[in-house]
């Protein structure tokens, strides 16, 4: 992970290419920024593609290289990992915050030691919980996250678009869409159908994740730009 101080260079440079299109995407136009485009949902086909990884490391080098604070979201809520993947002990969360209006988002944010860098866990488990990520009040939360702090980008970890319908919803809410592509796993019938899913999102990108071999010499490696 692209932890302060880390030595992974090429990682770094990595994220640094990916995270590019999207934060010219909060300047965009004539000075203008896409409506919502602060608002990032990273999604896959299937679980396992790398979604976790990439909006970690995505959230990390933002939080590092931008003038912005970062809010990663763990939206992926049946199986969260956010927290832990970071070693943050989570209590409470996204899923606590829908379901009860008595808490309020500061109660569930976490500040880490790491500068500009908030975690929103995904909360206790519960047995509504993909009707509380498709319901209304998730549709408030996130008007609000991206309205209320333009400032601010907001990451969301979200489920893998095909096994469930929440990660479609929580998409199209979204001013920018992140799809990460497992280059070894998914099959190309896969991925056709995880982009049908979300083919009304306007403004849809992807991540080729975990490439290998001749593709790589093409990449960062090749010595051009960063
Ligand atoms: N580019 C990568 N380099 C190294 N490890 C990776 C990479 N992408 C994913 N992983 C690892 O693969 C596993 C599955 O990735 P994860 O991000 O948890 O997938 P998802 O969140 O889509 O289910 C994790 O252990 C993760 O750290
Ligand atoms: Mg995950």
């Amino acid at each position: 992970m692209l932890v302060p101080g880390n030595p992974h260079q090429e990682l770094a440079a990595e994220f640094r290419g990916i995270k590019r299109p999207l934060v010219a995407n909060l300047v965009s136009g004539a000075g203008a920024a896409l409506p919502g485009s602060n608002l990032i949902v990273v999604t896959s086909a299937v679980p396992g593609e790398g979604k976790t990884f990439c909006a970690i490391n995505l959230a990390l080098s933002m939080a590092a290289e931008v003038d912005k604070t970062v809010l990663l979201v763990d939206a992926d809520v049946l199986k969260p990992s956010v927290a832990s993947r970071l070693g943050i002990e989570a209590r409470a969360g996204l899923l606590d915050l829908l379901a009860n209006p008595a808490i309020d988002l500061s109660d569930v944010l976490l500040k880490t030691n790491i500068p500009k860098f908030t975690v929103l866990p995904a909360g206790k488990p519960r047995a509504d919980s993909a009707e509380l990520l498709a319901g209304g009040h998730m549709k408030q939360l996130f008007d609000e996250l991206a309205q209320r702090y333009p400032d601010r980008i907001i990451i969301v970890d979200a489920p893998p678009l095909l096994p469930t319908t929440e990660a479609r919803t929580l998409a199209t809410r979204a001013g920018q869409v992140v799809m990460i592509v497992d280059a070894g796993s998914t099959s190309q019938g896969v991925l056709t159908e995880a982009f049908g899913t979300i083919k009304d999102c306007k403004n849809v990108m992807s991540i080729l994740n975990r490439r290998s071999g001749i593709l790589r010499n093409y990449g960062n490696g090749y010595g051009y730009g960063d």
